[in-house]
């Protein structure tokens, strides 16, 4: 039977803000483009950065520049940030919240009439630029309707789940259809990985179901590279009642309006743990906090803390906050203009991914590049809040151009036959083999390893036994079917292939997790609980050898001689405070 193919210049996988913009970029230098997305165009995590895009515009306060903003990323990271990704963020991210402003996207003003900007955490000034609690969503909005003006073919619930190589070149992709399974191919001189993290290997998780690490799972078995995994972002702040809805986000929004952090006896904790930065620390410190005070037995009774606007004027909070004020009201039946919430860590984002050239999104593997959480190295870690938005808008521009640059240098590209089959053989073993693993029960399994064992604190024995456990798995993973081999819209399917790669997702990051022996940023280990000298100067890249083996390796941080002042400036001023 004839397969649905198509052929594009560059090629876009994942349809949240950065491969949006990847795709305008690449469309608007010349290259024919699609953009492919397994749910419904729009639908992405980006939604999830609800309090701000950081920018250093100086609308508010006219102190703030590019060269804090660069220093308040490397600070947040904890040093082990890509300098040139922090650099390029810091000084693109402007441009980029003007350029959308272009576009369309209505942000919140101050009362001279420019975009306003709000604190957050880590940074030194008000610099989000935001509109109340859904800046991305309007971000996504108006990303959308540019995409859709510039000539991108948008293929909708199409499930991608291998890369074609050509020898060592990626030259396309083999998926299928969601509403009929049928299955599709795309040739592609460039194809760019936009697909976002992978928050639901975790139970508690603000990532929607889309969430599965896809993309880091399909770079790393086409021989890309991958940095940091071990860091992984829990938000302090997600939603801890009704069962249902734990871990949907609450905003850092609410404690960058002045919202405060109280534990069950009362107690502003944050005194005893950051007294200079409070509920504006940085979001490892903040999620260590709450989960320290719970464990201790100063937990609210849905096991969290409070967290209270109620002393802010109840217009102001609607005005600022009305998402939250909607969600709270409408999930919980809090009023949140008159008590306080209840909140607790949740997954929120990865600070790892596939490495990139910080340029171009290029990775190692010719024809393949990667941008947005989909890749690693601008927040080192720990991210900023905030600093997604402006990452997703900066490197998914230098993405899209990246691919458009390398698709215009490249010759024809075909994809090779055994590939294909070998493709088609997967999907159709996950549909029809012999296989008696149900992928629901293997995810809950999943879940509960990496919960139990690769958590926001972490040791030797607890990760040894959550490798040994996923490795159990790993063994058994061959052996998945679906529960039904019906093909329109078949989420056994689906999760078979999403299963596999949050299995492999997940051994990467508890392994590097077990070998990075310190406590930095979103890694906290109870049995090595301070800096190391060493690690502080290295980052893990992981890679698949060639018989198939995850190989971890120490790697220098990527510094730069001209930024040098600046982050010793930074670290003095950090000593002396
Ligand atoms: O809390 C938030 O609004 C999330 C922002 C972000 O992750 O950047």
């Amino acid at each position: 039977m004839a397969i649905e193919h198509h052929d594009y210049d560059v090629l876009v996988l994942g349809s949240g803000g950065s491969g949006l913009r990847a795709a305008i970029a690449a469309a608007e230098a010349g290259a024919k483009t699609g953009l492919v997305c397994k749910s419904l165009l729009g639908k992405a995590h980006t939604v999830m950065a609800e309090g701000g895009l950081a920018a250093s515009l100086g609308n508010v306060d006219p102190r703030d520049g590019w060269e804090t903003h660069f220093q308040d990323t490397m600070f947040g990271g904890k040093y082990l940030n890509n300098w040139r990704m922090a650099e390029l963020h810091a000084k693109e991210a402007p441009d980029r919240a003007r350029e959308l402003e272009h576009w369309g996207a209505v942000f919140d003003r101050t009362p001279d009439r420019r975009m306003s900007q709000r604190a957050f955490g880590g940074h030194t000034y008000k610099r989000l630029v935001h509109i109340g609690d859904r800046t991305g969503l309007e971000m996504i909005r108006t990303l959308q309707d540019k995409t859709v003006h510039s000539a991108v073919d948008v293929f909708m619930e199409t499930t991608i789940t291998r890369l074609i190589k050509d020898g060592e070149r990626v030259v396309g992709c083999f998926g299928y259809r969601r509403p009929t399974g049928e299955q599709i191919t795309f040739s592609a001189k460039a194809l760019v990985l936009a697909t976002g993290g992978s928050g639901r290997i975790y139970k508690i998780t603000s990532n929607s179901q889309d969430c599965t690490g896809d993309g880091y799972a399909l770079a790393y078995e086409a021989g890309a590279e991958m940095v940091d995994m071990e860091f992984v972002q829990f938000h302090p702040t997600g939603m801890v009642y009704p069962p249902g809805v734990a871990g949907l986000l609450v905003t850092e929004a609410v404690r960058g309006e002045g919202g405060i952090l109280r534990n069950a006896l009362g107690e502003r904790f944050m005194e005893k743990y950051d007294p200079k930065r409070m509920e504006l620390s940085t979001r490892d410190v903040v999620a260590r906090s709450i989960y320290t005070e719970v464990k201790e037995g100063r937990g609210t009774p849905h096991g969290g803390a409070y967290l209270d606007v109620s002393h802010l004027d109840s217009d102001y909070v609607r005005r600022k906050l009305p998402s939250m004020y909607d969600q709270f009201l409408e999930l919980a039946g809090v009023d949140i203009t008159k008590e306080p919430m209840q909140v607790g860590p949740t997954c929120h984002y990865f600070m790892g991914g596939i490495k990139v050239d910080a340029d171009t999104g290029a990775t190692r593997v010719p024809g393949l590049f990667a941008t947005g959480e989909a890749s690693g190295g601008m927040n080192g870690a720990n991210r900023l809040g905030g600093n997604s938005l402006g990452d997703l808008l900066v490197f998914g521009r230098r993405a899209g151009l990246g691919a458009a640059e390398a698709a215009g240098k490249a010759g024809s590209v075909s994809l090779p036959a055994d590939e294909l089959a070998a493709a088609q053989a997967e999907v159709d073993t996950f549909l029809n083999g012999s296989g008696t693993e149900n992928p629901f029960q293997m995810h809950k399994e999943l879940q509960t390893i990496m919960g139990d064992g690769v958590g926001i604190f972490r040791d030797r024995e607890g990760l040894s036994e959550a490798i040994g456990k996923l490795e159990g798995l790993q063994s058994r993973v061959g052996n998945l079917r679906a529960p039904s081999n019906r093909l329109d819209y078949n989420p056994g399917w689906q999760l078979c292939r999403e299963v596999r790669n949050m299995l492999t997702v997940s051994l990467m990051i508890s392994r590097a997790a077990l070998m990075r022996e310190e406590s930095r940023g979103g890694h906290s280990r109870l049995d090595f609980t301070a800096y190391s000298d060493y690690w502080s100067e290295n980052n893990i890249v992981t890679h698949m050898h060639s018989d198939g083996e995850m190989v971890l390796t120490p790697t220098p941080v990527i510094t730069r001689d001209e930024l040098g002042a600046l982050v010793e400036a930074r670290k003095e001023a950090e000593k002396a405070s």
